[in-house]
């Protein structure tokens, strides 16, 4: 009875939080077609998190963490503070996972707990009963060895080989494996820490970082501005830094550091014009991180400093369109942030196109035409093998881990919408509205129904004439593309398909190609549009002429390794068996597994390099991998 009358009570006052706030006003309604095909789901709700914020809103963290590599946990006090958003709520729910909760205190005096069951992919909730009055608590606590946020290296899986190496990867529900907190992008905080290391060891985290801070092992950083939770980063190792300009540079094990400046030396021009195009910088510094080859993604976009793989340092810039979309992050993403993981192609949607634009300004259009093509190309794989209902740009994920639907659809698809928008309205319309987007929401986590409200008080209003609803919610809330939708072409790419057709009809031997002035993208529209099955002369020309196996740049040895599995071309075998125990990144090493795992002996083969490429992969890479090798 207490229990019901507190309820009513406090839907009365959540509902009235609600329609007060004047930048949610316009935006809280779901339009008619998002309610219809959405059957129940609420979406607003996070199904990924078990937290509370709707009564009790965490707002900032501070941690005080030791990082213990001997144990391989992180242990500690997260002080959380939060504000009622219910005045007579009483019960505080975090997200943890694989957390052995020691206590937790609020002025001094412990105060009662409890851990729920774990559920396999939300991991458990940790309930804590909060006095009136208390506005902040203390939890008490360490890591498991195996979470799954953490990544623990040894000396030998670093470039340098002397020092261990520790990183966290908090996207998508990771963040609960390593703090105890509200793991929902729709809570913000804004933190502060303070993490003990080995002396010998420097940490870094996605926050202030002082470059000329001294290496003693006592680290302190603060977040002044509210982040969610996903975003939250810690990584420590032998690092070192070296300035590419004034605001920004990069961290990296000694032995990497000279290549890697030098390889992403552009990173201040792209920050200063997409600035200019797209809105103040809001971050002060945007530095990189270079992380060790396990590093299940390409990159993180960590707020001020973004976390990336090495496999990207190709010697050329070719594969720095990487760096442009993390850092393009800080508008669409950090700035304005999905407000569920249904909502995440208005992260890695308008990332996706921003990154095209940013790769148009600073390398020209030809370089943009040969990325948006590869990107359409794969766009059209990824539709040709998803199920219709993993089409929508808007997705349902209810019970289901937010892991297990990775694909294209949120990024290119995400970004071929934004691209048809600019078409229509024209660039410098769309321009301006995506800065006044980027204005509007900033520091805001936002939902799908959100976005489409905002769109039609601006874009649609002002161009009424040239955009229709109707394609609008077609193109989120259906699979497929739309008939009619920009299409990419590059010229540089017409000499390739050429070359290739002529190849392959016998016209042409491969020496007789002339690719010596072929760039990297150019290979990889060679390599990735062949047809599926070539024979061993064939496969044995190709390698032959162009060296392929021992192809240096990362994507193009990916392209190549998949090539050889699905023609069992034996001389590339070694070389796989390397890559595959060397490189732990999802994205390049998933689609081999999953080739492999097709014949007999591909599978014996996966099997071999899993075994001893595992003690050194992450745990997501782990996790999206051991399907294929059972
Ligand atoms: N934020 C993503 C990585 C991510 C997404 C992690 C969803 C967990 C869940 C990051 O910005 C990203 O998109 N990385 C890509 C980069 C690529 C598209 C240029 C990657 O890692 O491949
Ligand atoms: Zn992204």
């Amino acid at each position: 009875m207490e229990f019901k009358i507190a309820s009513v009570v406090l839907l009365g006052l959540s509902l009235t939080a609600c329609s007060q706030a004047p930048e949610q006003a316009n935006s809280t309604e779901p339009t008619a077609a998002a309610t219809e095909q959405n059957n129940g789901m609420v979406v607003s709700k996070d199904y990924h998190s078990f937290a509370n914020p709707e009564q009790i809103k965490v707002n900032h963290l501070d941690l005080d963490l030791d990082v213990d590599f001997s144990q391989q946990i992180i242990s500690g006090d997260a002080t959380i503070q939060f504000t009622r958003v219910e005045p007579n709520a009483t019960t505080l729910v975090l997200d943890t996972r694989d957390l052995t909760i020691e206590r937790v205190t609020a002025m001094g005096q412990d105060i009662p707990f409890t851990l729920a069951k774990a559920d396999s992919h939300l991991g458990a909730a940790l309930r804590i009963e909060v006095p009136a009055k208390v506005e902040a608590v203390t939890v008490t606590y360490h890591t498991s060895p195996q979470a799954s946020g953490v990544q623990w290296l040894t000396p030998e899986q670093t470039a340098g080989k002397q020092q261990p190496f520790l990183f966290t990867q908090a996207q998508a529900i990771h963040a609960r494996s390593f703090i105890p907190l509200q793991d929902s992008p729709q809570v913000r905080v804004t933190y502060q820490a303070t993490i003990r290391t080995p002396a010998e060891l420097l940490a870094v985290m996605s926050a202030s970082n002082d470059p000329a801070t001294e290496r003693d092992g006592e680290y302190h950083f603060s977040m002044p501005q509210p982040i969610p939770s996903y975003l939250i980063a810690l990584a420590v190792g032998d690092l070192a830094f070296k300035p590419m300009g004034e605001r920004t540079g990069v961290y990296a094990e000694p032995s990497m550091l000279d290549a890697a400046a030098k390889e992403f030396e552009d990173t201040e021009a792209m920050l200063n014009v997409t600035e200019k195009k797209f809105g103040q910088y809001r971050w002060d510094r945007y530095d990189l991180l270079i992380l060790p080859p396990s590093f299940p993604f390409g990159g993180m976009e960590n707020p001020r400093l973004s976390f990336i793989t090495p496999t990207v340092i190709a010697g050329d810039k070719s594969l720095v369109s990487l760096i442009a979309h993390e850092l393009a992050h800080s508008w669409s993403g950090n700035t304005v942030t999905n407000a569920t993981w249904r909502d995440l192609w208005l992260n890695e949607g308008f990332t996706t196109y921003l990154t095209y634009r940013i790769m148009e300004m600073i390398y020209g259009p030809e370089r943009e035409e040969m990325e948006f093509e590869l990107g359409q190309q794969s766009l059209e794989a990824d539709i040709g093998s998803l199920p219709p209902a993993d089409q929508m740009l808007a997705i349902d994920l209810r019970g289901r881990d937010p892991d297990d639907v990775f694909s294209d659809i949120p990024y290119e698809k995400g970004a071929l919408f934004a691209r048809e928008l600019e078409q229509k309205v024209g660039r410098d319309a769309f321009d301006k509205f995506l800065m006044g987007y980027f204005e509007h929401f900033a520091f805001q986590s936002i939902t799908t129904d959100q976005f489409i409200a905002y769109l039609d008080d601006t874009l649609l209003k002002e161009h009424a004439d040239k955009l229709d609803p109707k394609r609008i919610q077609q193109w989120i809330f259906e699979p497929g593309i739309p008939n009619g939708a920009p299409m990419a072409h590059s010229d540089a790419f017409t000499k390739v398909d050429a070359a290739r057709d002529n190849w392959l009809s016998g016209e042409l031997k491969a020496a007789q190609i002339d690719t010596s002035n072929w760039n990297t993208h150019q290979w990889l529209h060679f390599l990735n549009n062949m047809p599926e099955t070539l024979t061993q002369a064939q496969m044995l020309e190709l390698d032959q002429v162009f060296a392929l196996t021992q192809a240096g740049n990362n994507e193009i040895a990916h392209s190549w390794l998949l090539m050889a599995v699905n023609n069992w071309y034996e001389p590339a075998l070694p070389r796989l068996h390397e890559y595959l125990v060397h490189i732990g990144r999802n994205k390049l090493v998933k689609p081999l597994y999953q080739a492999l795992s097709k014949t007999e002996q591909g599978k014996a083969f996966g099997q071999k390099a899993f075994a001893e490429a595992k003690s050194g992969y992450h745990p997501l890479t782990v996790k999206a991998n051991e399907g294929y090798v059972e």
